[in-house]
């Protein structure tokens, strides 16, 4: 563990002090990760008991935003929107209340990255420093230290933090300014979102014309076509498993903002727009708390193979 520690750069002589605020899926296992190789941890999360099952790792955890800005150099937040990260940030007892010298905050929800650039600003001019650093990758990669990082934000100030974010993930791209990280995030959801619809719509069809979809995985994923998630998440979908490592209502946030920010650019992308309506009548037709390849369990019902 040790070697772990040291490796952490100091910054003015001193080893960096983490926070993370958002306990959530992500946030637990980010933390999780960062804990296990000998970090100490800051920790603020809305509802109080997400945080328990952390406290045998030695997480000092605290009551606000603001107490975890004023006890750490870097303050990542991994929380569901840009509304959340707004909350924490500038809310009541928000991080900038805990402003010192030198803090800065790595954002590592997924957001929209025009309200990104501007969340930046405004913490800039409180004289806080904000890096985007969304990341790619589930729970379990990211407490293996597996995640991909994408950064956005000043590239000086990611060279700071470097050895930081090499804890977290195995690769980091730097991709700007602020926002580009962001933007960079929300196309490859877009993949994402994508491949679940036609594994979905593969599986479905495969049982609706009275063949065994455990072979049409097998098939599938001795091919050139195969993904990850056909390999990983194709067993577990086809045994109708669909434990969350990312909710199907997340996804539907994350297609909400691809769309939104096509159109601020003036751009229309029909697979986007019809991959939003149908992740949103799935939320709203209770998958919302299910993993988003939970999208099979709601596409076998409305096509009529399940009732
Ligand atoms: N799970 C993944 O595989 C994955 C991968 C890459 C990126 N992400 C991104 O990471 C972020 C977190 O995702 P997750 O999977 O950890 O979701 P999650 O389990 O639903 O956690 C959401 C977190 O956001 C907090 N939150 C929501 N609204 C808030 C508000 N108004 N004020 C303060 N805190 C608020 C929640 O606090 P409470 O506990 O109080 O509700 C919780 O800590 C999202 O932006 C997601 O898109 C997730």
């Amino acid at each position: 563990m040790e070697k772990y520690i040291s490796s952490v750069i100091p910054l003015n002589g001193m080893s960096v002090r983490i926070g993370i605020i958002g306990m959530g899926i992500m946030g637990k296992a980010v933390a999780t990760r960062l804990l296990n190789t000998g970090h100490k941890l800051t920790v603020y999360n809305r509802t109080r008991e997400k945080i328990e099952s952390l406290e045998s790792l030695g997480v000092t955890r605290v009551e606000t935003p603001k107490d975890v800005a004023e006890s750490s150099d870097l303050v990542i937040t991994v929380v569901k929107d840009a509304m959340a990260v707004e909350a924490v940030a500038f809310g009541n007892n928000g991080i900038v209340y805990g402003k010192h010298d030198n803090l800065t905050v790595a954002d590592m929800s997924t957001i929209n990255p025009i309200a990104s650039r501007s969340i930046a600003k405004r913490f800039m001019e409180n004289g806080i420093i904000m890096m985007d650093t969304p990341v790619m990758g589930g729970p379990k990669v990211a407490e293996k230290g597996e995640l991909v990082l994408m950064i956005g934000g000043s590239r000086e100030i990611y060279e700071v933090y470097k050895n930081v974010f090499d804890f977290i993930g195995s690769k980091t791209f730097y991709l700007g300014d602020n926002g580009a990280a962001h933007a960079m995030k929300l196309a490859l959801n877009l993949q994402i979102a994508m491949i679940a619809l036609a594994l979905s719509e593969g599986i479905t069809f495969t049982k609706g014309v009275g063949l065994d979809p455990e072979l049409f995985l097998q098939i599938l994923n001795s091919t050139y076509f195969k993904t990850g998630m056909s390999q990983n998440k194709g067993p577990k979908m086809i045994k109708d498993d669909f434990e969350a490592t990312f909710t199907l209502k997340m996804m539907t946030k994350d297609l909400d903002i691809i769309n939104e920010t096509a159109k601020a650019l003036n751009l229309s992308f029909s697979m986007a727009s019809l991959a939003d309506k149908l992740y949103r009548d799935a939320t709203n037709n209770g998958f919302a708390e299910l993993d988003y390849t939970g999208i099979l369990a709601f596409i076998e019902k409305t096509s009529g193979l399940k009732k």
